[in-house]
């Protein structure tokens, strides 16, 4: 194991402000939000701001100035700078890999000199961004031609996880920006069903196929890679594979293995998390659909980001602020979810995406110093764009039992038209946070039912359903519009609350053993699959369900 930076890895919980939080906790309960703001109606003056293109507003959540006094005493205890100064300046925090966390370096257009065991790593992040560049104007301007010399029309990027969901999501969200002669596709799962789907809508003369992996070594990838080049081999011969795959890896080896010419390979490396890779050149499907110019403005977003997330002031430091919150409803109200909720369709993977970035990065119960967690450390993170949203789940939102505090993401300006729309969307946005505060009370209840002509005995009955208790929190996340560099913000700002919550729950964000595991066991059930013998030391269970599909597959 590296260094270990002993003066960071703190337990939250033994520190003497979490005790404050917790009395604080016990005081503020009861308070409704409501009754917040009655108490203090300037609340709003210190719990909402702008940053540059972007306003929050975190007012309608349970917290007063006295809870963020607290919050900022609990990241002064567990070191919540001195972190991020580890992370931004390179040194190995990924521990359990010996690995540094330098996403934030592929998005330092700044250029200031980064230095990792002892050598500036911005070279080598600039001439990736330019090997990118120059191909993509090949592609672009027809000079990389299919092998039939027409133009490349269709880019298929072949990846899983954060091969995958982050271009994935992106490309998806500058839908405005995409050239208008090429399109897209994202290949992830094994399920034969999704690779044979795609392919069949496309032609091998114009198609390139980007194989995305870290490692090169994940199953999904190179299975559908392989599926990818028998499908083009029944058109192109072998010497016109390099016209149409390029390899996006840290694994040069693994690449020319595979047979991708070290040429074709765009690379990146160990320290980038999978997870945090879109900045790098994973993002080669976001060059190649929005262009290069466009990808700049991404990396420009992320990296104001990042300066907010080093230099604003605890109170308005939007990322900080974000993983005070989530850790003050995960671990003191006791709520088990964070509902991601954009009013923008362009924003349809976005929570799927946070899913991985949050979860696989804070689902963890060993802390930093090798010991159990006895507190409850990642969020369960889901969401889906709003109105859709309303019509599914937003009951129990509203009326169940569980509190889910809820992200509410809109962009005020669309890129289309349609201003009708735009209006109704952005006052359901609003509506949503409004009436989940304020609920409905029983006298309103009442003068509604009286106002359709119900009677007494009527309202009576049908009053505990109609009432609103209201009292859900939600924070506002509203930009300008959704451009690539407001979207390069907004996923940075995840990433940050992401890190800080990693912080004080004293977790490693960087690693994710658990999905390790899932690899292996699943490679030991294929081999008896495939030997058509089931191992005796599975679980009964486990047997027979082998069993069974080795049943079905004969008949
Ligand atoms: O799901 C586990 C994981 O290791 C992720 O962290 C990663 O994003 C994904 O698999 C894909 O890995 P690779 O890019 O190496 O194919």
């Amino acid at each position: 194991m590296a260094r270990m930076t002993m003066h960071v890895n703190i337990d939250c919980t033994e520190t003497n402000t979490w005790k404050l939080l917790q009395a604080h906790y016990e005081e503020i309960q009861n308070t409704t939000l409501n009754n917040l703001f009655h108490q203090d109606p300037k609340r709003i003056d210190y719990l909402s701001f702008e940053e540059g293109k972007f306003f929050f507003d975190f007012s309608k959540n349970h917290l007063t100035q006295e809870t963020i006094g607290l919050f900022k005493k609990l990241a002064s205890e567990v070191n919540l700078e001195l972190a991020k100064k580890a992370m931004f300046e390179g040194e190995k925090i990924n521990q359990t890999e010996n690995r540094a966390v330098l996403h934030t370096a592929l998005r330092n257009l700044d250029n200031n000199p980064i230095y990792l065991d002892g050598e500036n790593i911005m070279p080598l992040v600039f001439n990736e961004l330019e090997k990118m560049k120059l191909f993509n104007q090949k592609v672009e301007s027809g000079q990389h031609s299919g092998f039939t010399s027409k133009k490349i029309n269709s880019i298929v990027n072949i990846g899983i996880g954060g091969s995958d969901l982050g271009p994935n999501m992106v490309c998806e969200a500058l839908k405005p920006y995409w050239r208008n002669d090429v399109t897209p596709y994202f290949v992830s799962n094994i399920d034969g069903n999704h690779i044979s789907n795609i392919l069949k809508h496309l032609d091998p003369e114009t198609t390139l196929f980007i194989i995305a992996s870290k490692t090169f070594t994940t199953e999904e990838t190179m299975t559908n890679a392989k599926t990818a080049r028998h499908w083009f081999l029944k058109k192109g011969s072998l010497s016109d594979v390099s016209k149409h795959f390029v390899a996006v890896s840290t694994n040069e080896q693994k690449v020319t293995e595979f047979g991708i010419d070290a040429n074709n390979m765009f690379k990146f490396w160990d320290w980038v998390g999978g997870r945090y890779s879109l900045w790098s050149t994973i993002g080669l499907s976001i060059v190649l659909t929005v262009g290069y110019d466009n990808f700049l403005s991404l990396l420009r977003g992320a990296e104001k980001m990042d300066k907010h997330f080093k230099e604003a002031p605890f109170e308005q430091n939007a990322p900080t602020l974000m993983a005070f919150l989530g850790v003050w409803y995960n671990n003191f109200f006791n709520a088990q979810t964070q509902a991601i909720l954009p009013y923008d369709q362009l924003l349809a993977h976005f929570s799927k995406y946070l899913q991985q970035a949050d979860m696989e990065s804070n689902g963890k119960s060993i802390d930093r110093n090798g010991q159990t967690i006895t507190h409850q450390t990642g969020q369960i993170i889901w969401g889906e764009p709003g109105t859709n949203g309303q019509h599914a789940f937003y009951q129990l939102i509203h009326q169940g039992t569980k509190i889910i505090p809820c992200d509410f993401i809109a962009a005020a300006k669309p890129p289309h038209a349609l201003i009708a729309h735009q209006d109704i969307l952005i006052a359901n946005f609003i509506a949503k946070t409004e009436a989940l505060m304020t609920g409905k009370s029983p006298e309103t209840v009442e003068k509604q039912l009286k106002m359709q002509g119900l009677t007494d005995d009527e309202i009576k009955k049908l009053m505990p359903f109609k009432v609103f208790t209201g009292n859900r929190p939600t924070s506002t996340i509203f930009m300008n519009e959704l451009t690539p560099e407001t979207l390069g913000s907004l996923i940075a700002l995840y990433e940050h609350k992401i890190f800080a919550q990693g912080v004080i729950w004293n977790v490693f964000s960087f690693d994710q053993w658990g999905v390790e595991l899932g690899k292996q066991l699943a490679g030991t059930i294929l081999k008896e699959i495939r030997n058509n013998s089931v191992n005796p030391q599975h679980d009964s269970s486990t047997q027979q369900i082998i069993n069974k599909y080795l049943e079905l597959k004969r008949t």
